[in-house]
C-alpha cells in the first residue's frame, strides 16, 4: 500500500493511463525518434512553411504598452497604459463581493457546467438590463428590451455591430474623435462603415460641443452613433446633462440610432444610477437604441469576459424578432457565452446585501481614482510645472488625457520607465500615493525639456 503515495508511482500510473488513449503508432514514433526531435522537426527553417509570407504584426497600441513594460527590468517602472484598477500597493484587486459570490457558487453542489443557451444566462440578462435602464423602466416592463450575454464589452459591441450590418438600413457608424482604439476595428470587421464626429477640443481640453452638434447634424438621417455612456475613454470628458439633452434632441430629430458603450458604469461619479442617466434619458423618450455593457472594470471581472448587449425596441414583438436574429449572429461566432462570470454577476445583482456591498466597493475605487487626480495635480503645482493642469481634476473616470505629445511620452518611457499610450493617456487607476512623485517628476522633466 505504501508505494501508492510515492510521487513517481502516481506519475507513472498517470502516464500509462494516458498511453492507453494514444494510438500504438504514436507511442512507437515517440520512442523511436524522441519526443523533442519529432516536435522540432516541423519548425526547422522558414522556407518550408506555408505561412512563410506572414509578416509580423505590430503590437496592439494599448496592450503593447504592457508587453514593453513587462520587458523593462527597472525597479521604478510604472504601467499606466492599460485601464485596470490597482490598489494603493499597485496590486490587482478582486472585489470582496466577487470572492463571496464565488464562494457561494463553489459550495452550491447543484450547479453544473452545461452549456448556456445561445443568449446566455437569462437571470444575468434581466438584471443587467435593470442595472442600466432602472428597476422601474417602462421599456423593460413592456418587454421591449432584448438582452443577450456576450463576451464582455468588446464582444457586445461586435455582436451589435454585426446585427446592424445585417439588419439595419444605414451601415455608417459615427464614432467620437478620439475614441477607444478598438472601436474602429470592431465595427469595420462587423461590416459597418466607420466615420468620426468631433468630440474633444485640445485647446480647451474639454468637449468640442459645437463640433459634435455640427458633425451629427450633418450625418445622414438614420446613421448609427456610438456614444460613450460615461467616463469617455481616452479623454475623461463627458457632456453635461444639459448637453446630453441637446444631443438627444438632435439625434432623435434626425432619426440617428444611438449605440451606447458602457464600460465604466459607476466609475465616473461613483454611483451606478448617476452614471446611467444619459442612457436612461434616451430610453425614456420611447425611441430605440443599443447598449453594450461590460463588467470588466466596475466589478473587476476583466478576464472573465462578462458583458451584455441590449437592444431597446419600439414593441415587444419587434424585440422578440430582433432576439431571434441575435442568436443567429452569436451561434457561429462563439456558440454560447461562458457561465462563470455571468453567474458571479447574477449572484451579486440578485442579493440586496451583496449588491449594497458592491456599490460601496465601487465607490471606494472611484474615490481612490479621484484622490489620485488631486494628488497628481498638487504634485505638478508644487514643482511649478509649466502649463494649466486643471484638466487632471476636471476629467473623470479611469483616464486622464494629459495633453503630453508623442515625444514627451517617449521621453518619459525612456528616462523614467513610465509606460502609457502614445496619445498621452494615463490610467489614474494604476497610480498610488507612492508613485505620484515619480510621475510628477517625469511630467515636469518632459514638459520643461521637450517642449
Ligand atoms: C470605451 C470602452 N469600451 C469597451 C471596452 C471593452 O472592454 P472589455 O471588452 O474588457 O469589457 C473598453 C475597455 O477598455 C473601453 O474602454
Amino acid at each position: 500500500m505504501e508505494h501508492k503515495c510515492d510521487i513517481s508511482y502516481v506519475a507513472s500510473r498517470r502516464l500509462s493511463t494516458l498511453a492507453r488513449h494514444l494510438e500504438v503508432s504514436t507511442i512507437e514514433a515517440c520512442k523511436n525518434e524522441g519526443l523533442n526531435a519529432s516536435i522540432t522537426s516541423g519548425f526547422d527553417g522558414n522556407s518550408n512553411s506555408v505561412f512563410a509570407h506572414v509578416v509580423k504584426a505590430p503590437e496592439d497600441p494599448i496592450l503593447g504598452v504592457t508587453v514593453a513594460y513587462n520587458k523593462d527590468p527597472s525597479p521604478v517602472k510604472l504601467n499606466l497604459g492599460v485601464g485596470a484598477y490597482r490598489t494603493e500597493e499597485g496590486k490587482p484587486l478582486v472585489l470582496n463581493v466577487v470572492r463571496q459570490a464565488e464562494q457561494q457558487l463553489i459550495t452550491d453542489r447543484s450547479r453544473v457546467k452545461e452549456y448556456l443557451p445561445i443568449t446566455g444566462l437569462a437571470e444575468f440578462n434581466k438584471l443587467s438590463a435593470k442595472l442600466m435602464f432602472g428597476a422601474d423602466s417602462p421599456a423593460i416592463r413592456e418587454n421591449r428590451v432584448t438582452t443577450v450575454q456576450c463576451l464582455s464589452g468588446t464582444g457586445s459591441l461586435r455582436v451589435g455591430g454585426e446585427f446592424l450590418a445585417k439588419h439595419y438600413h444605414e451601415r455608417t457608424i459615427y464614432i467620437p474623435q478620439p475614441t477607444w482604439g478598438n472601436h474602429p476595428k470592431i465595427f469595420t470587421l462587423a461590416g459597418l462603415s466607420v466615420k468620426t464626429y468631433r468630440y474633444y477640443d485640445p485647446t480647451t481640453r474639454g468637449l468640442h460641443f459645437s463640433g459634435l452638434l455640427e458633425d451629427l447634424g450633418s450625418a445622414p438621417s438614420g446613421a448609427i452613433v456610438l456614444l460613450h455612456a460615461c467616463a469617455h475613454n481616452p479623454t475623461g470628458v463627458d457632456p453635461t446633462i444639459q448637453q446630453w439633452e441637446n444631443i438627444r434632441q438632435l439625434m432623435r430629430s434626425k432619426g440617428l440610432l444611438p449605440f451606447f458603450d458602457s464600460a465604466y458604469q459607476g466609475f465616473a461619479s461613483g454611483s451606478l444610477d448617476t452614471d446611467a442617466q444619459p442612457v436612461r434619458m434616451f430610453v425614456a423618450d420611447g425611441g430605440e437604441c443599443l447598449l453594450a455593457q461590460s463588467y470588466a472594470k466596475n466589478m473587476g471581472l476583466y478576464g472573465e469576459r462578462v458583458g451584455a448587449l441590449s437592444i431597446v425596441c419600439k414593441t415587444a414583438d419587434v424585440a422578440n424578432r430582433v432576439e431571434s436574429q441575435l442568436k443567429l449572429v452569436v451561434r457561429p461566432m462563439f456558440s454560447s457565452p461562458p457561465i462563470h462570470g455571468a453567474s458571479i454577476v447574477a449572484t451579486i445583482l440578485r442579493d440586496r446585501n451583496l449588491f449594497d456591498e458592491w456599490t460601496v466597493e465601487l465607490k471606494a475605487m472611484a474615490d481612490r481614482i479621484i484622490s489620485m487626480r488631486q494628488k497628481l495635480f498638487d504634485a505638478l503645482r508644487a514643482r511649478g510645472t509649466p502649463g494649466d493642469w486643471s484638466h487632471i481634476i476636471k476629467q473623470i473616470g479611469m483616464f486622464t488625457f494629459t495633453g503630453l505629445n508623442k515625444e514627451q511620452v517617449a521621453f518619459m518611457t525612456n528616462e523614467y520607465h513610465i509606460y502609457m499610450t502614445s496619445d498621452g493617456r494615463i490610467s489614474m487607476a494604476g497610480l498610488s500615493s507612492k508613485t505620484i512623485p515619480h510621475l510628477a517628476d517625469a511630467i515636469h522633466a518632459a514638459v520643461t525639456r521637450m517642449s
